[in-house]
């Protein structure tokens, strides 16, 4: 068996406790069940960050090795060029990009000393798996370093086109240095067209099949790896969450008034400001609805060190205070903006007591909170998603009430028809969407991508290659893992 090394710049360090994001959703249950190194960012900066070597935990059957990073590579690395150029780029988001070439180098530089940490801690036969934005040189500086072994990665968000991209002036230079992976994984099929287009429009790729590459002499193969989540599990858990004093008590606050959910990381890309707009919308047109629906948006704070999501984080503020103080009453307050998260157990709960589910991104890569939220309905009489045409997850999820996130009126438009499905609609939709994400579990993504790798024939010589990682009989993950569900 080979050895699973993961990189990812977020590392779910048990002592760490819950990270949000999609990315630890989806890597969790994989490293848990197979083993491995899971090497990253320690989540600190230390003004020695540079002089350290890898710090080393252990827990169950996974290997944690972090580094710090100063304070000067936090800013530019991960603050200006990960999250506010690639992020909004990726996410074809190109207003909010600010470039600046001092963080462009401090990029490849804190990739670089990443390349150096990892070295020491890799084996001949170990398979190399590196995750996100984050890392889009990496390939190309482990291989400069001499890294023979199958490297494999996977973009959890989405990919734009080639002349978005191009607004970046190291697009070149990044998908080059990317092309040195040996197979490329994305969420749809217009991620990995959008790549394609850029390999060989800004580096030299040929595309010589709709999923393969060949750039000086070597093929690089592409592949569509949809996110997944357990959604028996997720099920499961919602139903006993349900039954606990906080999913109970939030539904006695409702008074019997129908709950609209929302649940994001507060961030641009979400889609927040014009979901708000659109929940507006909705209480100024439909004035026979006051006093029967409350609007829940869980919105943990995220990157408070990014001015974006500062400025965003205050504009929120604003609008629902706006919103309650101009549409409510004395004895009702149409919206809840909650700026912390919860365990994932009593999200799951606070899904299911859920009559509208509401996930309006701009774009994004799957969102997993859509298909949390397919999983955490009671069969019996499960609640109506409106989903943004703009998430990955619509093209599995197509049965929901698919939404132009930028417009308020579609929003307010699907919120009531949502409220007023009728109960048979609901279920058929409801059925729909769970057929599409049931059969599926993370481990099975983790499998189909690392089998992709393998068969690469990347590495080793074809006659070295023993099967690895062989995909196993679906078995229950854990729903107590310390991953956060907000995408
Ligand atoms: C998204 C990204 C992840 C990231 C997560 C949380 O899910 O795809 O790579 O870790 O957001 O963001 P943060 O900046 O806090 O790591």
């Amino acid at each position: 068996m080979n050895r699973l090394v993961v990189v990812s710049n977020r590392v779910p360090l048990p002592e760490k406790g819950a990270q949000a994001g999609g990315l630890a959703t989806a890597l969790q249950p994989l490293l848990e069940r197979e083993g491995g190194v899971w090497f990253g960012w320690s989540g600190t900066t230390a003004a020695k960050a540079a002089e350290q070597p890898a710090r080393i935990s252990h827990a169950g059957r996974v290997t944690y090795a972090t580094i710090d990073l100063t304070k000067a590579e936090h800013d530019g690395y991960y603050a200006n060029f990960a999250n506010g150029v690639l992020w909004p780029l990726l996410h074809s988001l190109p207003e909010m990009m600010r470039f600046d070439r001092g963080d462009a180098e401090t990029y490849f530089a804190t990739n670089a000393r990443f390349a150096d940490r990892l070295l020491p801690l890799l084996q001949d036969e170990d398979l190399v798996w590196v995750h996100d934005y984050h890392f889009l040189p990496l390939p190309g500086l482990l291989r400069e370093r001499g890294v023979a072994n199958p490297i494999g990665f996977f973009l959890h968000i989405p990919f734009p086109s080639p002349e978005i991209l191009a607004l970046a002036p190291p697009a070149g230079k990044l998908i080059a240095a990317l092309l040195q992976a040996d197979v490329i994984g994305f969420q749809t099929s217009a991620d990995l067209g959008n790549f394609a287009a850029a390999a060989t429009t800004l580096a030299d790729a040929r595309q010589i099949a709709a999923e393969l590459l060949e750039i000086d002499g070597r093929r690089v193969r592409l592949g569509v790896f949809p996110a997944e989540i357990d959604a028996p599990d997720f099920a499961a858990a919602a139903l006993r969450a349900a039954r606990s004093p906080t999913v109970e008590r939030l539904r006695r606050s409702l008074g019997g008034q129908s709950l609209i959910l929302g649940v994001d990381r507060l961030d641009p890309t979400k889609g927040l400001v014009q979901r708000l707009a659109g929940y507006r919308r909705f209480l100024e047109t439909e004035a026979a609805w006051h006093r029967r629906v409350v609007f829940l948006q869980i919105a943990p704070v995220s990157r408070q060190d990014v001015a974006s999501y500062q400025a965003l984080r205050a504009e929120l503020s604003q609008s629902a205070g706006e919103i309650n103080s101009e549409c409510g009453d004395p004895d009702w307050t149409p919206l809840r903006l909650i700026t912390k998260g919860g365990p994932r157990t009593t999200l799951a709960g606070y899904m299911r007591a859920a009559r509208v589910g509401l996930v309006t991104p701009l774009r994004d890569g799957m969102n997993l909170v859509a298909k949390e939220y397919v999983a955490a309905q009671d069969p019996e009489d499960p609640g109506v998603l409106i989903l943004s045409r703009f998430a990955g997850a619509a093209r599995q999820l197509d049965a929901a009430l698919l939404v132009n996130p930028n417009d308020p009126d579609a929003i307010a438009e699907a919120i009531t028809r949502a409220l007023v499905m009728s109960h048979r609609e609901r279920q058929t939709r409801w059925r729909a969407m769970w057929q599409a994400i049931a059969e599926n579990s993370p481990l099975d993504w983790g499998f189909a991508f690392l089998r992709t790798l393998r068969q690469s024939g990347a590495g080793k010589p074809a006659s070295h290659a023993a099967p690895v990682i062989a995909p196993r009989a679906k078995l229950p993950v854990p729903i107590h893992t310390p991953s956060n569900a907000i995408n």
